[in-house]
């Protein structure tokens, strides 16, 4: 089943959207299913791996969501640095509001920073509430770049896109770990050998990871001005380059003076992961997303280095996802 796209570029009424919701139960019935590594079951939604309830959120965004020029989406397969994007966006954007010494990420940590767009949308009045936000607005999703309504994508509508990737191999282990502390205890126990695999196949939520990576590429080479594509690995080696990069792409450069402030090195300290890591709302925080999973904000915090992969997998497991890497990525000029 399909469900009829109405108009995305308008928010629709209440009524519009509980028939989306009433419809989303059969849809679910109709998908590919598989297990899940945090919930019971995934389905196949439009070429990605999703959880009931993100599936509800993307018909929801697909149907009834009204986007604005100015909005900015930070995409991202889960695992890729996504908490230190947020905490890096929100901060730039808010930098002339907040003092560094006082900042809202001390107190409330990155996650309560923007919402987490797939999760929160299918919440009550979630659409209205995003509604009445002031410009501009950003948001945090995994959602594939296909999912996203042509409106949003047309050169023409403004929105941007801030995506990050990372090597799939520190993906894969970063995603491993948290999925094992997140994963109900009443479901078996994934293996690592099990959870390789599997994701070497693409069945992991938001997977296939390499399609997740090649939409948001591809169209960044298409509309560069609209979608900033970064790497993990390169922000870790200079972070300073991506802070100027970033605030560019927002539309709120950093000025001479500013740069002459150290506003710059203010921004990589307040949301470098030692930092963000010790603060007493990420030891002690809970993230709650939409209205059914609940993160402790410490696992969004685990290593944060590059090439941890070489602690947990064999040389061979790392030749393996290379492998897939080189050959998902073969002819796009895209090089993790
Ligand atoms: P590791 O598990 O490899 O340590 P996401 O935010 O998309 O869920 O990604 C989480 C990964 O980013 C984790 O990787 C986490 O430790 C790392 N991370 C979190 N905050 C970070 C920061 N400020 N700087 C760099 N990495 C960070």
């Amino acid at each position: 089943m399909i469900l009829k796209n109405n108009n995305p570029n308008m928010s629709s009424s209440d009524d519009d959207q509980e028939k989306t919701r009433k419809q989303h139960a059969q849809l679910i019935k109709e998908l590919p299913k598989t297990g899940g590594w945090f919930q019971p079951d995934m389905f196949l939604y439009q070429g990605q791996w999703l959880i009931p309830n993100v599936i509800l959120g993307a018909t929801l965004m697909q149907n009834h969501f009204k986007h604005r020029s100015a909005d900015i989406f930070l995409s991202s397969f889960m695992k890729t640095g996504t908490t230190w994007l947020k905490s890096l966006m929100f901060s730039i954007i808010n930098r002339s509001r907040f003092d560094f010494s006082d900042h809202p990420l001390l107190h409330q940590g990155p996650q309560s920073c923007f919402p987490v767009f797939d999760a929160y949308i299918s919440q009550d009045h979630a659409i209205t509430n995003m509604d009445n936000l002031p410009s501009p607005r950003l948001f945090a999703s995994h959602l594939a770049y296909s999912l996203f309504p042509s409106t949003y994508k047309d050169p023409s509508s403004g929105c941007k896109f801030v995506y990050v990737c990372r090597d799939p191999k520190d993906v894969f282990v970063s995603k491993f770990h948290f999925m094992k502390n997140v994963r109900p205890k009443e479901l078996p126990v994934l293996s690592i050998n099990e959870a390789f695999e599997l994701f070497c196949e693409g069945l992991s939520e938001y997977g296939p990871y390499w399609d997740h990576v090649l939409g948001f590429w591809k169209a960044s080479l298409e509309s560069p001005n609209k979608i900033l594509f970064l790497r993990y690995e390169e922000m870790k080696r200079v972070p300073e380059v991506y802070v100027k990069k970033l605030a560019e792409f927002m539309g709120v450069p950093i000025s001479a003076e500013e740069e002459e402030n150290g506003v710059v090195e203010k921004i990589v300290e307040l949301c470098s992961f030692e930092h963000l890591k010790n603060l007493q709302v990420n030891k002690t925080g809970v993230l709650q997303i939409g209205s059914i999973i609940a993160v402790n904000n410490h696992h969004f915090f685990r290593r944060g280095e590059v090439g941890d992969w070489h602690n947990h997998l064999t040389k061979e497991m790392g030749a393996k996802i290379d492998q897939i890497t080189q050959d998902k990525f073969n002819g796009s000029g895209l090089t993790l």
